[in-house]
């Protein structure tokens, strides 16, 4: 069987990095051993460079929208080719942190970038492909972004403004609600059942897949 893509998006302070740890303790229980995690941007040398200067910026030198964006794709195409596709051809499975939906909401609604650009850029550059299943963790900006503060100083992305933020999750949610692939948990609530959630909808899809549950395995 052919390896899967599972992609968490998610606001900032949505608990992406538990979510993915979850997933991948569900895929065991699935007997599903083989699978690698991503974050996008990152996962190749060059990406991972990208996400520094994407993240920090560089010498206080404003970077453009355009530009922004650019180095998004740049990343993902590095990480699609050299990192996600050779691991589904040999049958890994993929776990990514973030993926083109990010682009989609926040370039094309949260920085309101040219809609026609971003459909040339996923269909061009991506040859339109897609993950098999998304799990987006739907948090409200003002929740997220107190439970980044709480550990860290926010980078050059989160000090977007929350109007940002808000268009970036109508985005998300309105693209999610057209998109049976897109699964919304209200990540709003406690992790216990935000874990909950993603074991109940993984598991019937999981399912769906043709899965069966290993038995006796722990955890
Ligand atoms: P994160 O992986 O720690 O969430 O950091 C990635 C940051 O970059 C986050 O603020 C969301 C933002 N981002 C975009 O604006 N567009 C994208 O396409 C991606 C992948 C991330």
């Amino acid at each position: 069987m052919a390896g899967k893509f599972i992609v968490i998006e998610g606001l900032e302070g949505s608990g992406k990095s538990s979510a993915i740890k979850q997933v991948a303790k569900t895929l065991r229980k699935y007997g599903i051993y083989k699978f690698i995690i991503t974050r996008d941007p990152g996962g190749t040398p060059l990406s991972e460079k990208l996400r520094i200067l994407i993240k920090k910026g560089i010498d206080n030198e404003a970077i453009t929208d355009y530009a922004e964006l650019l180095m998004f794709y740049t990343a993902r195409i590095q990480l699609l080719e050299n990192v996600i596709r050779p691991a589904l051809l040999r049958n890994i499975w993929v776990i990514g942190d973030r993926y083109d939906l990010s682009s989609q909401t926040y370039q094309g609604c949260g920085r309101k970038l040219d809609k026609m650009l971003l459909h040339i850029l996923k269909n061009t550059v991506l040859k339109n492909f897609q993950p098999d299943l998304t799990l987006y963790l739907d948090v409200s900006p003002i929740i997220g972004l107190s439970r980044i503060l709480k550990k860290r100083k926010l980078d050059r992305v989160e000090l977007e403004s929350l109007d940002f933020f808000n268009r970036v999750r109508s985005c998300y949610k309105l693209i999610a609600a057209k998109d049976h692939r897109i699964i919304t948990i209200d990540a709003n609530q406690e992790l216990r059942n935000v874990h909950d959630r993603i074991f109940f909808y993984l598991k019937r899809w999981l399912i769906d897949q043709g899965m069966k549950k290993c038995d006796g395995i722990p955890g």
